[in-house]
């Protein structure tokens, strides 16, 4: 059998596999965003030969300076290369870059492997599976666990759907941008593979955003929280990793409030479909709701402490309007007593 991966620079020898799995030739890659141009960085880096696209043509420049070559359209990198990988925000950011709905669909995806590295729905995933399958192309789904800095360190965790040997081949060929990927069946088993761990992810860092409010308005130390916490069993890359922007009030963005709200609806409407309750999803996506709506979508995941404080604010001027309203209550109850008495004093008298 022959080694594969035509070029032989800068190859990790993980990376070495044989013809059955391997991908020959110009790899396509399309969405240089927040998380596709680190990716695409390390593919290149790695010696994988690229031939990138990105909508805004400025995102391309760091990936020809890395090696690669920008295509002037989508259309050139499917001509140019018989695996397609897409980083792009959603499912109408995906089709326009297909064409789906167009004859120039079949042209660019026959033949080729087309893999949705996006998180979308499953079902928007199930429903170009088909089509994609229908025109003559292989199908595949590499949705990825981590966020900007995990993708800048080639540390993501891929899971991987399709048929057997396209994930064999895309799980080696995203060697130099995953720690681990991991094979998830047939689609859209990845993308609910991906959706089970965003809901572990969504719940757990409300639930310390909550933590550190509750600690804040009982007048603890937070930064004695943070240490209490990293000692214990519930400490993890995330919570070390969002406890010390929870203390500092740091809302810079990591994972972005909007995107994580994007996450709980496609999370939300999977669980619905499938006759699923999802009690703490639900209640983080109405506080991610709020989050968004005060106007803190541009900020980090953690900035859902505002949505918690504005809900504070909200039970604590409640309870100012009830012992309000038990003070008014008291007080006609007094004045009547006093009525009463007095009332009977002067017949009294
Ligand atoms: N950020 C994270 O932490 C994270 C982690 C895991 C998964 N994800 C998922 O990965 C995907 C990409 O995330 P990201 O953070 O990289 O998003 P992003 O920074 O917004 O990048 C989105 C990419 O999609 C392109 N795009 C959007 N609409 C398009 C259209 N109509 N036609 C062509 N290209 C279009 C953008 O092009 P322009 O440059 O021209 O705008 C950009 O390249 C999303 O599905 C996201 O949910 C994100």
């Amino acid at each position: 059998m022959t080694p594969v991966m035509e070029r032989d620079r800068g190859r990790p020898p993980r990376r070495v596999r044989w013809e059955r799995w391997c991908v020959v030739g110009y790899v396509g890659f399309v969405g240089l965003g927040v998380m596709g141009r680190p990716m695409a960085l390390n593919l290149a880096r790695a010696g994988t030969p690229l031939v990138v696209w990105n909508r805004t043509p400025a995102r391309s420049a760091p990936l020809r300076e890395a090696g690669a070559e920008v295509a002037a359209s989508p259309a050139e990198v499917f001509d140019r290369a018989s695996t397609v990988l897409l980083m792009l925000y959603d499912g109408a950011a995906v089709d326009a870059v297909l064409g789906r709905g167009t004859p120039e669909f079949a042209a660019r995806v026959a033949g080729r492997t087309v893999v949705h590295m996006g998180t979308t729905s499953p079902e928007y995933s199930a429903g170009l599976r088909d089509d994609v399958a229908a025109a003559g192309g292989t199908y595949v789904e590499a949705p990825v666990s981590g966020s900007r800095v995990p993708a800048e360190q080639g540390r993501l965790v891929g899971m991987v759907a399709g048929d057997e040997d396209a994930v064999a081949a895309v799980r080696a060929l995203l060697a130099p941008v995953c720690g681990e990927t991991f094979a998830c069946g047939p689609a859209p088993g990845a993308l609910l593979m991906k959706l089970s761990v965003n809901l572990f992810l969504i719940t757990q860092v409300t639930g310390l955003t909550e933590a550190f409010h509750f600690a804040e308005l009982h007048g603890l130390d937070r930064s004695l929280l943070l240490d209490v916490l990293d000692a214990g069993p519930m400490a993890s890359a995330v919570s070390r990793m969002k406890a010390p922007k929870l203390l500092a009030r740091d809302f810079s963005v990591q994972a972005g409030a909007v995107d994580v709200l994007k996450n709980n609806r496609l999370i939300a409407d999977a669980a619905r479909q499938a006759g699923l309750a999802s009690p703490l999803l639900d209640a983080c996506h109405a506080l991610f709701e709020e989050t968004v709506a005060l106007g803190h979508g541009g900020e980090d995941m953690v900035a859902v402490l505002h949505a918690i404080e504005a809900r504070t604010r909200d039970v604590s001027s409640r309870d100012e309007d009830a012992r309000g309203e038990i003070i008014r209550d008291e007080n006609a109850r007094d004045a009547r007593t006093r009525d009463v008495r007095d009332g009977a004093g002067t017949a009294g008298a």
